[in-house]
């Protein structure tokens, strides 16, 4: 049985006005400093875990919020105490000409760091100019380092040479940090778990392996392919000592480790084992401009709706912070917990 959500009420923390109005914080103490932007929800890969082979209902073109309307639900959470942003999907760079969106959002006072979470596909032909236009680092999804088995994954041929000429570009533009998101499940790559972890020995980048968390699209994948991080740990404990170190900047979810003297670290994102929501510091903002408070479930905010109206939306991101709800309710093997979602792309992951 599901324990019961802690009503939003019992643990407000009073603020003083002056400092409420510079910082986000939630009604379980959180400070809300990050938000995950996703500009599509469609993608050019289909990653087995991720998207059926034929897509999804893709959102209407009117229904996306413009470049504009998202600047200026950035400027509003930038005056309350907005720090970091990160640009998600679908693949944000299926989107046309991104960079014009960086642009702006780089111009906004109170933005210190942008990031990009992205399949790297696209990334070669268009990293310099996401650069120059403000983006700092990168977070590149890469289940697999064998091109058949790559291609397999993400059910689109070619994608494994695409994504490494995309790495190679990010660290030619110096993103900082680099870090490689990896899916784990059972006999598909976890055989890749000792090689993935042997990189961090020779580059700087940070390997980050996620337990597969279950959506519309894949219950009985995540089901039936489930690896805890703690048995990825255990196989990589094998080729040498493993330190708990800080992380990279943007430390969020994963929780780092490091061999003796290697340039870069393993960290592990473990939504289905721990529980990281105690940590939670970011809220997202969906392609057809909801505001959701967590990662799962239906809590969302419709900020187009107002922004359309041109209504102050600062009122809504208030209500949806104090909303924002204590923890998420995934259960293994079910849909109960995800709100309905069919898949992360939905939410920008
Ligand atoms: N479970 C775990 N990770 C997922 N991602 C997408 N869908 C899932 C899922 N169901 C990952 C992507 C990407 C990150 C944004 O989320 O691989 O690295
Ligand atoms: Fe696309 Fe990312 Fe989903 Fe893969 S996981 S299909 S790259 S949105």
């Amino acid at each position: 049985m599901m324990p019961e959500t802690k009503p939003a009420s019992s643990s407000v923390r009073s603020l003083p006005a002056a400092a409420a109005s510079r910082s986000m914080v939630d009604s379980f103490g959180r400070r809300i400093e990050y938000l995950r932007i996703s500009v599509t929800d469609k993608c050019n890969l289909r990653c087995v875990y991720c998207m059926p082979v034929e897509g999804l209902p893709w959102l209407k073109r009117d229904e996306i919020l413009d470049y504009e309307e998202i600047a200026r639900v950035v400027r509003v959470m930038a005056k309350m105490g907005l720090r970091r942003l990160r640009i998600t999907g679908g693949e944000p760079l299926v989107r046309r000409d991104l960079s014009s969106l960086i642009r702006m959002l780089s111009a906004i006072d109170g933005i210190e760091n942008i990031a990009l979470s992205t399949n790297a596909v696209l990334l070669e032909d268009q990293a310099e100019d996401l650069k120059a236009a403000g983006i700092d680092r990168v977070n590149i999804s890469l289940d697999s380092l064998r091109a058949d088995r790559a291609d397999t994954i993400a059910r689109r041929p070619g994608t494994l040479d695409k994504v490494l000429r995309g790495l190679d570009a990010a660290e030619a533009v110096g993103f900082h940090p680099i870090k490689l998101n990896v899916v784990l499940m059972r006999d598909s790559n976890d055989d890749e778990i000792a090689d993935f972890a042997a990189i961090t020995r020779e580059r700087p980048w940070h390997i980050r392996f996620i337990e597969i968390m279950p959506t519309g699209s894949n219950t009985d994948l995540s089901a039936d392919s489930f690896i805890s991080c703690n048995e990825a740990l255990a196989r990589v404990r094998q080729l040498g000592d493993l330190k708990p170190v800080e992380g990279p900047l943007g430390n969020g979810p994963a929780t780092y480790y490091r061999f003796d003297d290697a340039p870069g670290t393993i960290g592990v994102i473990t939504p289905m084992s721990h529980n990281f929501c105690d940590r939670c510091n970011r809220m997202r903002l969906t392609a057809d401009g909801q505001l959701r408070p967590c990662l799962f479930g239906s809590i969302q905010t419709d900020l187009r709706s107002a922004l359309r109206r041109g209504d102050d939306i600062r009122p809504l991101v208030e209500e949806t912070l104090r909303i924002k709800p204590e923890r998420h309710w995934l259960v293994q093997g079910s849909t109960e917990g995800s709100g309905g979602l069919i898949a992360l792309s939905q939410t920008g992951g």
